[in-house]
């Protein structure tokens, strides 16, 4: 069987390379010639543990090969994977134009029959539309079914989720094409879940906003746990054992961040706006969202007072750890605010100073060695729980800092830890740390 995937980005790259792992032929296309470039050089467009050493191994081994021909791509493929992005536009909803671009060029170069199967996160109803751009273009004689297959992939375990993940969701009107593609993942054993098309290409919304409401329900349970002196790591362990709730997800923080939640989310508001339905839900889980990403320098401002001038270390910029992306995290608002109030900035992260770099030039300073972003700073913020911040000796916040002060927006550290320490620490729903009786005085938020 030969194998296309449109779109070499985060998707399309795991599941071109996942596939050829499994010994399919492949055929990775993407109009980025830059990209398509590096790509056959061995060098990934992305950070993704593990992914450098297996796509070479299949560029070597000749089961994966990358082009930027849509000929070479699609004429003799039995099976298409349409893996383009799908951005949000300015009123949220997704756009779709790349999907539309991708669909046409391959109705344009397709000369026989074979199976569309879309893994782009799209609104319901696109799947047939894609099948209807494609079969009004071709000759008759050409047959093509199309596929929902939703990617449920996070990035920096993409390949894990690639090879293990949870369930298989193929979304198809016919049962022929849906057992192509049972056989296809056959080999994976993992479970497969046959649905309809519209059907699937809601289960990728619904799951990622389902994750999003945990976060953002899990987080305004640890503002009420700030207001009344709870821990909310204790109560997201103990709701977390109950099994109908489950424990993944409930880990309070600033906010979730990324490609995925913050886009999907809003343009499932939009897909319910559009239906005259309007999603009052959701729409308070993306509100909750932005607020905690203020919640930082609110509170470095209440303990550290005006914040001009101060050094000030941002801890992660990434979204998430293991991963380079910083699309839509914490840090960056929390940057914003703090350039606002005229601290001076110091960001660090192992994977993420390039492409902050693109966003704020040299209006910060960046470094990849932490002990250097706490160097003689006043203050320190943790957007992102890195290994290396969270397995960080606490010594090297007093060694180094002027003053030993942390806002942790992902709870990295014990509260007994920090107490040994001599630390003032605020954290996300825990109870507050302070060094000194005399750092209590001008704090607020806690009651
Ligand atoms: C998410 C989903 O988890 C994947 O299943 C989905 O395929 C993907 O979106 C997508 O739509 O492509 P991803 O955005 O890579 O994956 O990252 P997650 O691990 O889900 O984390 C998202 C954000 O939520 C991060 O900013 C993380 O810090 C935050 N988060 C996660 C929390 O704040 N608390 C938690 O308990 C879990």
């Amino acid at each position: 069987m030969k194998i296309t995937v449109a779109g070499a980005g985060y998707v399309g790259l795991i599941t071109s390379i996942g596939l050829a792992e499994m010994g399919q032929q492949v055929t990775c296309i993407d109009v980025q010639e830059e990209k398509i470039a590096d790509l056959q050089q061995g060098k990934p467009s992305i950070y993704e543990p593990g992914l450098e050493s297996l796509l070479q191994k299949n560029i070597r081994n000749g089961n994966l090969t990358f082009t930027v021909n849509p000929s070479q791509a699609y004429s003799g493929a039995d099976i298409i994977f349409i893996a383009v992005g799908t951005p949000e536009l300015p009123d949220g909803s997704a756009d779709l134009k790349y999907i539309f671009v991708a669909a046409h060029t391959i109705a344009h170069h397709l000369n026989q029959d074979a199976l569309i199967c879309t893994k782009s996160t799209v609104p319901v109803g696109t799947n047939h539309l894609i099948h209807d751009i494609i079969s009004g273009r071709i000759p008759p004689s050409i047959k093509i079914d199309v596929v929902s297959n939703p990617e449920f992939l996070r990035e920096g375990a993409g390949l894990f989720d690639f090879f293990h993940g949870d369930r298989i969701v193929l979304g198809t009107d016919n049962p022929e094409a849906a057992s192509i593609m049972e056989q296809l993942y056959l080999p994976l054993k993992i479970p497969i879940i046959k649905t309809d098309i519209k059907s699937a290409e809601l289960i990728k919304y619904a799951a990622n906003a389902f994750l999003a409401a945990k976060i953002s329900f899990i987080n305004e349970i640890a503002n009420i746990c700030e207001k009344v002196g709870a821990n909310v790591d204790e109560v997201a362990y103990a709701i977390g054992q109950d099994k109908r709730i489950g424990s993944p997800f409930l880990q309070a923080g600033i906010g979730y961040g990324g490609s995925c939640f913050p886009k999907d989310t809003k343009a499932l508001v939009q897909i319910a706006g559009n239906l005259e339905h309007p999603f009052e839900l959701l729409e308070a889980v993306i509100k909750v969202n932005n607020r905690q990403h203020h919640l930082p320098v609110l509170k470095a401002k209440e303990i550290a007072g005006p914040l001009r001038g101060k050094k000030t270390a941002v801890l992660g910029l990434a979204f998430k750890p293991d991963t380079d992306d910083i699309r839509e995290a914490a840090s960056l608002t929390i940057i914003r605010e703090l350039q606002l109030e005229g601290a001076r900035i110091i960001a660090y992260d192992p994977a993420g100073v390039p492409n902050t770099r693109k966003i704020f030039g040299d209006s910060i300073k960046y470094t990849e060695d932490l002990k250097e972003a706490l160097q003689d700073a006043d203050l320190a913020i943790i957007a992102t729980e890195w290994d290396q911040i969270k397995h960080a000796p606490l010594n090297i916040f007093t060694d180094y800092m002027k003053q030993p002060v942390i806002i942790d927006g992902r709870n990295c550290y014990s509260l007994s830890d920090i107490e040994k320490h001599g630390i003032t620490y605020l954290s996300v729903g825990r109870p507050p740390v302070f060094a000194s009786a005399a750092i209590q005085k001008p704090w607020k938020l806690f009651g």
